[in-house]
């Protein structure tokens, strides 16, 4: 039996990951966590114990002593999990890439002095994970991240001025919670999966590529020095990744149907429009400068999609809040958590400023 600490049970990863268990006897939910949604009604119908809804999430982990913890939080505030895990040797399983991209050095030392698993959840770092297992180091030549290019893929920055909401949360191949959705049609999710993929596997920004690929049936790609190139192919369906992690290394049978090649199957590849969708750019650079300056990138994206979803701000200005944050931080390195915390909050007070000159003020 594996004990699973699941946080974030309420989103989308959270429901599929639940499936996940329900249908494999050899998984167990021992604790759940959510921001607002009462648990009640999941715990009971799972025999869970232990259940918390926001606060500190790390009571509830030392209370459920999980075998794995699927942290599915959305955005920061899955940090102190993320680092729990970690630092104290327990598998996790990580969708919450907020975490691993503004923590950085401070997981990897957790991860070291730990020394446990972290088995990447998003789909594409799942495939490099795979592609790259029992590989050696010197062969990999770069990793290839591909990205759907999210619902606006194809429009000039002039047709980006006037769309809504409802137009950026309309994703062509991948139902996902309001927060990554947004990501995923400014781009900026493919830059914190850029920025996860540095942390994940210490590979240098300049051999990690971004390639826009629309149907989502290539998860990701490892060229080797040989010329090879191996990709991750499938369904975009993320029970795949969520399983995968889960029963790591069984590799347990999912319901998820096989690609059918013969019936015809048609890969695209291009490369992003980073003029269009900045934010792409802004992450590389970020990664590039190092310190706290992904932390800072993280912060100010959150603050602004917030703006975006909550507060009127137009989608253009996302990237816009993003690059003045970025201006306005020092992106000092940060030792602890504590200066972690602080840089972060740092970035916010620089992207609420940069979103008060527009006038949008968030409650
Ligand atoms: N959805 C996908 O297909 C997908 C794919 C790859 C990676 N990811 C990553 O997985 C994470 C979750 O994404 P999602 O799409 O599942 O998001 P989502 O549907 O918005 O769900 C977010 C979950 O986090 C919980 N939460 C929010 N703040 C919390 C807090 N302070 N403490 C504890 N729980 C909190 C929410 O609880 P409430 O219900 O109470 O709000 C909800 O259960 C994100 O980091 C995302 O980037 C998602």
């Amino acid at each position: 039996m594996r004990r699973v600490a699941l946080l974030g049970a309420t989103g989308s990863i959270g429901r599929q990951a639940i499936e996940v268990v329900e249908r494999n006897p050899e998984l167990e939910l021992c604790g759940l966590a959510s921001g607002s949604t009462p648990l009640e009604r999941i715990a009971a119908e799972h025999g869970v114990e232990h259940f918390q809804v926001g606060g500190d999430l790390t009571e509830l982990l030392e209370a459920a002593e999980p075998d794995v913890v699927l942290n599915a939080v959305v955005g920061f505030a899955g940090i102190r999990a993320t680092l729990w895990a970690l630092e104290h040797g327990v598998t996790l399983a990580l969708a919450n890439k907020e975490s691993l991209v503004a923590a950085g050095e401070l997981a990897l030392r957790a991860h070291e002095r730990g020394g446990g698993l972290l088995l990447p959840v998003d789909s594409e770092h799942s495939a490099v994970f795979q592609c790259l297992e029992g590989r050696r180091r010197e062969t990999v030549e770069s990793l290839v991240l591909t990205a759907s290019g999210g619902p606006f893929r194809g429009r000039t920055r002039d047709e980006l001025g006037a769309v809504t909401v409802a137009d950026a949360l309309a994703h062509p191949t991948w139902a996902m919670g309001p927060k990554i959705t947004v990501d995923s049609a400014t781009l900026a999710n493919k830059g914190l999966e850029l920025l996860e993929a540095h942390v994940l596997f210490g590979v240098p920004y300049e051999r990690i590529e971004v390639v826009v690929h629309p149907a989502s049936l290539v998860h990701s790609l490892v060229r080797f020095r040989d010329g090879a190139m191996l990709a991750h192919v499938g369904h975009p369906d993320m029970t795949v990744p969520i399983s995968f992690a889960l029963t790591y290394p069984e590799r347990a049978a999912t319901e998820v149907p096989q690609l059918d090649l013969a019936a015809g199957v048609t890969l695209e590849f291009s490369a992003p429009d980073l003029e269009t969708f900045p934010a792409l750019a802004l992450a590389r650079r970020a990664g590039e400068a190092g310190g706290t300056f992904p932390c800072a990138f993280n912060a100010a994206n959150e603050v602004a999609v917030d703006a975006f979803l909550h507060a009127g701000l137009p989608f253009l200005a996302i990237g816009e809040t993003i690059e003045a944050a970025l201006g306005a931080v020092d992106g000092a390195p940060a030792h602890d958590l504590d200066e972690l915390l602080e840089a972060d909050a740092d970035a916010r007070r620089a992207a609420r400023a940069a979103l008060a000159e527009r006038g949008v003020v968030l409650a």
